[in-house]
């Protein structure tokens, strides 16, 4: 065991030196190209591109479409080729792009701030909407001229949702897949993200600052120790604790993951996120919101405006706590106006938050119906 977790945290420093390609892609011999690019406040996030299959590049001559695929960037990379929903998409025809969000360990730079200051951390998932979102759309589509095929899991579903109903990036996407889609989040089920969100609703910017979340860092180990201390709670398996009963993980990768996930994020996105009782911009309490706003409430996102021909596939699981089944019912009547033939929902009664991006069987279950949902949409 000491050997593997020292192999593993051989691994996690060679991986932020080398990055996920070198690391995670091109072992398995498909081509991998790292990307930087710049939002519009500064940040610089970084990309994985994987053009072509292990075959080799040849459509008949067709262009292939874009997949652009945001979630935690490694965590896509945890199994085997056969497994890995990029490396299936590649091997399927697909030009797949992975992106990183700000503050993840790949995407830390700044064309000014260091990521330590509280001014890098001053950001929720609106801005991950105004900035991140369009900055990756506009540069996937810059390079190859397509409209993308966007996936999103967990968060990266909530700022698509978000970004759509804006009418933003519309004439960029082609399709949307959300596994495991949190808009509203007002049935979580997990205990401990229970607490951890009513703490964050109430003063953990005093305890934090406006500053960096790191779920490694002896700060979040503190608040944990704090929040298990509560009665019925099982901290000796955080990841089922928080992510649900996951049914088809492979436990002999599972230590990679840990050293890897969960990947920092801004405080304020959390206490953002556990506002999310309505889809509305961060709420800075009256007297904030009058300063940053000019009015007393902040102004409520409406996801039935999403465009209602875009091709949309959600998929979301029966033991899944944070995209909770009552809560995805909420989502799924804000698009009960959408055509019915472009809106697919998949459910899966077995499956867990983390099953739908790294169960052994996930490309059985989920991918392979993704791919035949992109093939559909010509
Ligand atoms: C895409 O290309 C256009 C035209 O060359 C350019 O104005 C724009 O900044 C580019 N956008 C991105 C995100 O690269
Ligand atoms: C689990 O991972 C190990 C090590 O990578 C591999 O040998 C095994 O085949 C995997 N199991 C499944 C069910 O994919
Ligand atoms: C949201 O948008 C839908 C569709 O455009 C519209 O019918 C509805 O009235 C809007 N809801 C609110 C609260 O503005």
């Amino acid at each position: 065991m000491a050997r593997a977790v020292l192999r593993w945290a051989e691994t996690r420093v060679q991986l932020l030196v080398d990055g996920i390609c070198a690391i995670s892609v091109t072992p398995h011999g498909y081509k991998c190209e790292e990307h930087e690019l710049q939002t519009d406040d500064g940040y610089i996030l970084n990309m994985q591109r994987i053009p072509e299959g292990r075959a080799g590049g040849s459509m008949g001559g067709q262009k292939k479409q874009p997949v652009l695929i945001q979630h935690d960037g490694i965590t896509g990379f945890m199994n085997s080729p056969e497994q890995n929903l990029p490396m299936i998409l590649a091997d399927n025809g697909f030009d797949v792009w992975i992106s990183n969000n700000r503050g993840t360990q790949f995407s830390r730079k700044h064309v000014s701030l260091d990521p330590a200051p509280p001014e890098y951390w001053d950001w929720s998932w609106v801005e991950l909407v105004t900035y991140d979102l369009p900055a990756v759309f506009g540069f996937v589509f810059n390079h190859t001229g397509q409209k993308i095929h966007y996936i999103g899991h967990s968060l990266g579903s909530l700022i698509a949702l978000t970004s759509f109903s804006e009418g933003h990036q519309a004439d960029q996407g082609k399709s949307a897949t959300f596994l495991c889609p949190i808009a509203y989040l007002s049935h979580l089920k997990t205990k401990l993200v229970l607490l951890a969100a009513k703490a964050f609703v109430g003063d953990i910017l005093k305890m934090f600052g406006m500053a960096e979340f790191n779920p490694k860092g002896p700060e979040v180990a503190a608040f944990l120790k704090i929040l298990c201390a509560n009665p019925g709670l099982n901290c000796y398996d955080l990841v089922s604790e928080i992510s649900g009963k996951n049914c088809c993980l492979n436990s002999s990768t599972i230590g990679f993951f840990l050293q890897h996930e969960p990947q920092s994020t801004a405080t304020k996105n959390l206490v953002h996120l556990a506002q999310n009782g309505v889809i509305n911009k961060y709420d800075y309490g009256r007297d904030g919101n009058l300063k940053h706003y000019g009015q007393a409430k902040p102004a409520v996102y409406n996801i039935s405006n999403i465009p209602r021909d875009l091709p949309i596939f959600i998929s979301h699981g029966g033991l899944d706590p944070l995209s909770d089944v009552e809560d995805v019912g909420l989502l799924l009547d804000l698009l009960k106006l959408h055509d019915v033939s472009k809106l697919s929902v998949q459910f899966l009664k077995s499956y867990a938050h983390l099953d739908f991006i790294m169960a052994v069987n996930a490309n059985g279950f989920v991918y392979n119906q993704i791919v035949q949902f992109f093939r559909n949409q010509h």
